[in-house]
């Protein structure tokens, strides 16, 4: 396998060979209220939604992993087939590579693998600070047909990465211009330490469209970078910054109380929960505390490097999973399924 930019390799091969799993995403602590005389077929359970106008086979999106790994194994291309084929949404990794060198756009540019599902794009909220960067992005989406972006922050990430961004200054400005001028919806979301921002009722005001909170006990970036440059500092650090994550099951009912407050007018904001989704359970209880579709990374990460039929397998257990799990409830759709999530 031939990979072209070093950092993202060693993301991956780092998530593929050791344990980047953390902390717990609190969805044990709920359960889902069985129906014992469900008065339905199997049939009956509807798993489908819309997000972005599109339709979903059932609520759940690809998360952001890939862009600039080049070589044979074409990532994006092998997830936006089987996207395709599961009728579920995929998320691109960050566009950073395709901005620096126009060579990994090919690895981008999977619309025709993928011609009817919610395709989104991705950047770190740091970049936006570039005007050219932003006009360049509002390109790439017209190019690579986007059907929506997703804007990352990564604060603790970027912190232990040796390279890393550690100037956050002046980018909430550069945010807002780009939300309120980008041609498609745009999403912000952590990378698996749960968002949190005082800043979210003017993000929204200025017609931010969805969050993705991408909460703690799932994958955890903070321990990606750690095991990259393991110095007794680093480590330490890691376990230090661990603290200030939120589980994706607070994150999601934290996001979800917070919209409440914010009283939007402008109709309603979308939230993605992911961070630690692995079983049809976990989407589950994800869905009944308040998320619009879940999403997941690294379990599509690793089926995808053991075969495309490993990936088709995952994909069509979540959807199976998730109907046994609606029928065993009698909950003939997903509102029905929200109904029946109960606190332990
Ligand atoms: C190999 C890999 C690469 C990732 N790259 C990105 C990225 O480029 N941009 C981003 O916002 N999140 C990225 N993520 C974070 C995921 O989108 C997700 O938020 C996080 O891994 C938590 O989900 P999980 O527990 O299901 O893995 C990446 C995750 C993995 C496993």
């Amino acid at each position: 396998m031939i990979f072209n930019d070093n950092r993202k390799q060693a993301h991956m091969d780092i998530c593929l060979e050791q344990d980047v799993e953390r902390g717990n995403p609190g969805f044990d602590a709920y359960r889902l209220l069985p129906e014992s005389l469900p008065e339905m077929t199997m049939s009956d359970a509807l798993t489908e939604t819309f997000f972005l106008g599109k339709r979903l086979r059932y609520p759940f999106m690809i998360a952001s992993m890939s862009g600039g790994v080049g070589g044979e194994f074409k990532f994006n291309h092998r997830l936006a087939r089987a996207a395709q084929k599961a009728g579920v949404a995929l998320a691109l990794g960050s566009l950073r590579p395709a901005l620096e060198d126009a060579a990994y756009l090919q690895e981008y540019d999977v619309r025709h693998r993928a011609p009817d599902v919610p395709l989104l794009g991705n950047i770190a909220a740091w970049q936006l600070r570039e005007l050219s960067v932003r006009n360049r992005l509002y390109e790439l989406i017209d190019e690579l047909q986007l059907d929506g972006i997703f804007v990352h922050v990564n604060v603790p990430q970027e912190l232990i990465q040796p390279e890393g961004e550690r100037n956050f200054d002046e980018v909430f400005h550069p945010l807002l211009a780009f939300i309120e001028r980008c041609p498609v919806p745009v999403f912000l979301k952590a990378v698996g330490q749960g968002l949190n921002t005082a800043h979210l009722p003017r993000l929204i005001r200025a017609g931010l469209t969805g969050i993705d909170v991408a909460g703690a006990g799932g994958t955890d970036w903070v321990v990606v970078e750690a095991l990259r440059n393991p110095t007794n500092q680093t480590l330490n650090i890691a376990r230090d910054l661990s603290h200030l994550a939120t589980s994706t099951a607070d994150a999601i009912q934290d996001t979800r109380s917070q919209l409440k407050a914010i009283a939007s007018d402008r109709g309603a904001v979308c939230v993605i929960g992911s961070g630690g989704i692995r079983t049809a359970h976990d989407m589950a209880i994800a869905l009944g505390l308040g998320a619009d579709l879940v999403a997941a990374a690294l379990p599509i990460l690793k089926a995808a490097y053991q075969s495309d039929d490993a990936l088709d397998d995952l994909l069509a257990y979540y959807h199976n999973g998730l109907r046994h799990l609606m029928v065993a409830c009698g909950a003939r759709d997903l509102a029905q399924l929200r109904a029946r999530v109960l606190a332990v």
